[in-house]
């Protein structure tokens, strides 16, 4: 690989230990990957370091202690435990206290804890051509395709990325690869993130980890709809990019010639319909919680959820939760949102969400932490991507359904199908 002066000097721990070793590793990765040279970054989205295991945590207060800090602007991804409300979702202190400790080490070493899988929508807001890493998949993947940054899907990389502000050039850091794969006509009726979330679903059992050119929907998608479209392909597939002619940059032309003669799929509402049914593998009625907010709630969405439980009730025998990122909560409270919300009994959850907190049993928590297996009879969901990790993790049934019906079965204690 070819080393800029700067990766010398970081590799010369200039920087300090840590960066050198960050650089280290990212030229390892580098030559996994055949990268002809490394790239700034201008971002990014790192892991959190997971208080369900405590060597997680560790290796994040190692990185703390060692000196080390951001080099670029960097957010954090989400954690096992809300830390400012853990009481909400019956979280043991003890895991709260821990989490706390990661939350510390971040702080000093100047990342935004936002602690959210949509830290967009926290002000993170990465720009066209800017190069950055994500741990989170659907991070990458509105990235990619929505902001026109360029991301591959990371892990613990993500973290050197942010100490060094250096990556590898290689996957979707090169604009060769930045193209599409297959054609997906889209030949359904679609509305909601609910909807586009489930159609990302269906996409991404197609394409594994392509690139879809997709047409043919009946509304240009909102912010919304676009982040739950990416969050959906990354769930089923490996997605790490979509291209919507005319919507996102910058592909304008549905006849683009880069888009001739691939392999194509057309998704209809019968498919839609499939994936809905998939996932309603609980009994009608017979449910723990509402779950809204996956992933983590725009403003917008805080809006939309404010006015559906205006004046409302939820239902003794269930729970609503809501989850959303910090600083979208700061401004939904701001903004008079939480009032109607909290009134209405729904729980508004930061930080985590179901899948990423206690609930989780493929876990294998430090046994101090007081964690205890939590038995559920399903949770309701309006987002294919819980439902699909709430199958694998909790491994408890879902009920799959539209936010606005997910809403009316938590007020009424009876659950209201897409179908
Ligand atoms: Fe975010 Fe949890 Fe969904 S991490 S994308 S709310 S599964």
């Amino acid at each position: 690989m070819i080393l800029s002066d700067k990766d010398k000097a970081l590799l010369d721990g200039n920087s300090g230990a840590m960066a050198r070793q960050a650089i280290e590793g990212l030229i390892q990765l580098g030559q996994a990957y055949d990268a002809r040279d490394m790239v700034d970054i201008g971002y990014a989205h790192i892991h959190a370091g997971m208080a369900m295991y405590l060597g997680d945590v560790e290796l994040i207060e190692s990185l703390a202690d060692s000196g080390a800090k951001m080099a670029v602007p960097v957010s954090t991804n989400i954690a096992n435990a809300d830390m400012g409300n853990w009481q909400q979702t019956g979280a043991p202190e003890k895991l709260v206290q821990l989490q706390k400790r990661a939350e510390k080490a971040h702080k000093s070493m100047g990342s935004g804890t936002c602690f959210t899988c949509t830290p967009y929508w926290a002000g993170h807001w990465p720009t066209w051509n800017m190069h950055m890493a994500s741990i989170e998949s659907g991070v990458t993947t509105f990235a990619n395709s929505v902001l026109g940054a360029k991301s591959n899907r990371d892990g613990y990389f993500a973290v050197y990325a942010g100490v060094t502000g250096r990556y590898p050039r290689f996957g979707l850091h090169l604009d060769e690869n930045r193209v599409p794969t297959h054609r997906v006509q889209v030949e359904a009726s679609l509305s909601g993130t609910a909807d586009f979330t489930v159609l990302g679903y269906a996409i991404g059992n197609h394409v594994t980890n392509g690139i879809p050119f997709v047409t043919g929907l009946k509304h240009r998608p909102n912010l919304d709809e676009l982040d739950a479209l990416g969050v959906g392909m990354a769930t089923s597939g490996g997605v790490a990019m979509f291209i919507l002619p005319g919507v996102t940059p910058p592909y304008t032309d549905e006849n683009d010639s880069r888009a001739a003669n691939l392999p194509s799929v057309c998704i209809d509402d019968r498919q839609i319909k499939d994936i809905y049914d998939g996932f309603c593998t609980g009994l009608g009625d017979s449910f723990d919680i509402v779950h809204l907010g996956c992933p983590h709630a725009s403003f917008e969405e805080m809006k939309h959820y404010g006015a559906l439980l205006q004046g409302r009730t939820i239902h003794d025998n269930t729970q609503l939760w809501i989850t959303t990122n910090r600083n979208v909560r700061q401004m939904a409270k701001d903004a008079g949102l939480l009032g109607p919300i909290l009134a209405s009994g729904a729980r508004v959850i930061s930080d985590t969400c179901p899948i990423s907190c206690h609930f989780a049993r493929t876990c294998s928590p430090d046994s101090k932490l007081g964690v205890k297996p939590v038995e559920l009879k399903a949770i309701v969901v309006d987002s294919a991507k819980q439902a699909h990790y709430i199958r694998d993790m909790i491994q408890c049934p879902t009920l799959l359904t539209t936010t606005e019906n997910a809403v009316e079965t938590a007020i009424s204690g009876h659950f209201y199908p897409r179908f």
